[in-house]
């Protein structure tokens, strides 16, 4: 099965898990790469705004073509309980050459389940397996268990 990782990360965190699960499926892997600076305290607001309200942002031009790939699994930070507004982007305009999706998330909290909505909602794709990973459990290195259960989810 042919599987791209798309991304987006603003911190590291959401690019620690895309690089660990592109290792074990053996996949080609993308980081979604947004041209607005949200770097600092003033780019934390404005993820922070421009995702409760749900804008759209300018992507650099992606490399893969999802349509190429049997199934894409596509990963974002949770920005104030939405999914991160590059990823609503890249999902908003290239939802049309999915094939099969999966998710996953990482955020401070744990309620994940509106975020996986929400991008379940944008592709018009119910995912084949969502995995949720909190940034405690990536600085103590507890989820592990988490990505082997995901990954036995999928259609492999
Ligand atoms: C603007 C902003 C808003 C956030 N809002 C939430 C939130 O609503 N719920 C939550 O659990 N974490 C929230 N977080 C924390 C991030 O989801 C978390 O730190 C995530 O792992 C960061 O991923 P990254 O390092 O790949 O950017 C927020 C972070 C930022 C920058």
């Amino acid at each position: 099965m042919k599987t791209l990782i798309v991304y987006y990360s603003r911190s590291g965190h959401t690019a620690k898990i895309a690089q660990e699960l592109a290792d074990a499926l053996e996949g080609d892997i993308e980081e979604i790469i947004d041209t607005k600076n949200r770097s600092g305290i003033i780019g934390w607001l404005r993820s922070g705004r421009d995702a409760m309200n749900q804008s759209l942002t300018l992507l650099k031009d992606p490399v893969n073509d999802p349509a190429d790939y049997d199934l894409l699994v596509i990963g974002t930070p949770i920005w104030a309980s939405h999914v991160s507004t590059p990823v609503r982007t890249y999902i908003h305009q290239n939802q049309e050459k999915f094939n099969q999706v999966a998710f996953f998330c990482t955020a401070g909290g744990d309620n994940f389940t509106g975020t996986f909505n929400d991008m379940g909602k944008l592709s018009g794709k119910s995912p084949v397996a969502t995995l949720g990973v909190r940034g405690k459990e990536i600085k103590n290195g507890t989820y592990g268990s988490k990505i082997e259960e995901f990954i036995k989810a999928l259609p492999m």
